[in-house]
Order: C-alpha cells, then structure tokens, then sequence
C-alpha cells in the first residue's frame, strides 16, 4: 500500500512547484493558498508528489480541503488514503470532529468521504457557482 507523508516545512518547500502545479491543474479555488499552518498530506512515486491533501486545524476547530490525485493515479483508492490519514493525525490531537465541504458535483469526493465514514451536515454554501455539501465525521 502507499504511504501518506506529513510534508515537513523543509519538504514543502522544497516542492511547492510541484504543489501549485497540481493545485493548478486540477483545484477550483483561485483564492487559495499554501500557508505554513496547514499540515500537507502527500503521496510520492519516486521524488514526485502525485497526491496531496491539506488537514487545517485552527484554534481546535478542523477541516480537510483541497484534496488531488494527479490523472494518471486515479483509481487507486489514493484520496481515500489521503482522507484516513489527516483523520488518524487530528484524532491522535485530541480533535473529536472533522469538517470538509465538497461540490455536489464530485461523486468520486463524496464516494470519498462517506467511504470513509463522513455523513452529511446542514451548513452547505454556494461558491462560484457551485453548491458545496458540508459534511462531518465525529470521532
Ligand atoms: C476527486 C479525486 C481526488 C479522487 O481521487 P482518486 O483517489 O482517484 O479516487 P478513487 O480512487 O476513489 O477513484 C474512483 C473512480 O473514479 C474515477 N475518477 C476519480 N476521479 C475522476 C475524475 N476526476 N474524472 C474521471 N474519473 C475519475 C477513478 O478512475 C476511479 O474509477 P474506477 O473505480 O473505475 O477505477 C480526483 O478525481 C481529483 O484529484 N480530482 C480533481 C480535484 C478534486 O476534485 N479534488 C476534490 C476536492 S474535495
């Protein structure tokens, strides 16, 4: 199976091209940035990134966004990875609940989530045009 990494700062840097270029191609949020409080969740082939996703945690409160798996990695059961991962590190934090929202439009995010055992919140927002479903996983 592949591992998920905790990106260090040092190895986030060190590939934070590569991070763009993935958040580029494939991410909708054109407000987003990379910050230093965000732990990234990354698979490697090799030296390169094919799959990241960001676990946030500010003052207890925690969320996961902008999860992508490179084209040719789909398939692989990558995201799901991606998800049990930033799960198990915010619940070995003492963090009880975490909190995404995803399009509706992206059936593989929401097969995702609820494989992963995430259920459906009220609190969904429009964002661009888009209508985002909030959904938890209490722990
Ligand atoms: C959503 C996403 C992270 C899913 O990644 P994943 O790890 O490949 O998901 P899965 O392994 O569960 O793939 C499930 C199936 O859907 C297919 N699939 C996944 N995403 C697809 C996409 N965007 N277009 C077409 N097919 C896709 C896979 O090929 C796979 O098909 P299979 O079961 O016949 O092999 C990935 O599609 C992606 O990076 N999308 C763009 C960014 C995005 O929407 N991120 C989510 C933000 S919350």
């Amino acid at each position: 199976m592949e591992e998920v990494i905790l990106l260090s700062r040092r190895q986030v840097d060190a590939n934070i091209n590569r991070l763009w270029e993935l958040h580029d191609n494939y991410g909708k949020d054109s407000s987003f940035e990379f910050t230093a409080a965000q732990k990234i969740f990354a698979i490697f082939d090799g030296n390169i990134i094919v799959a990241f996703g960001i676990l946030s945690m500010p003052h207890g409160f925690c969320w996961m966004r902008n999860a992508i798996v490179d084209t040719p990695y789909r398939g692989r059961g990558y995201q799901q990875l991606i998800i049990e991962a930033r799960v198990k590190y915010a619940y070995q934090r003492g963090i009880r609940k975490v909190t995404t929202a995803v399009d509706q439009m992206n059936v593989w995010s929401l097969n995702n989530l609820v494989a992963c055992g995430f259920r459906f919140v009220k609190g969904g927002k429009l964002h661009n045009g888009h209508l985002y479903q909030k959904l938890q996983i209490n722990l």
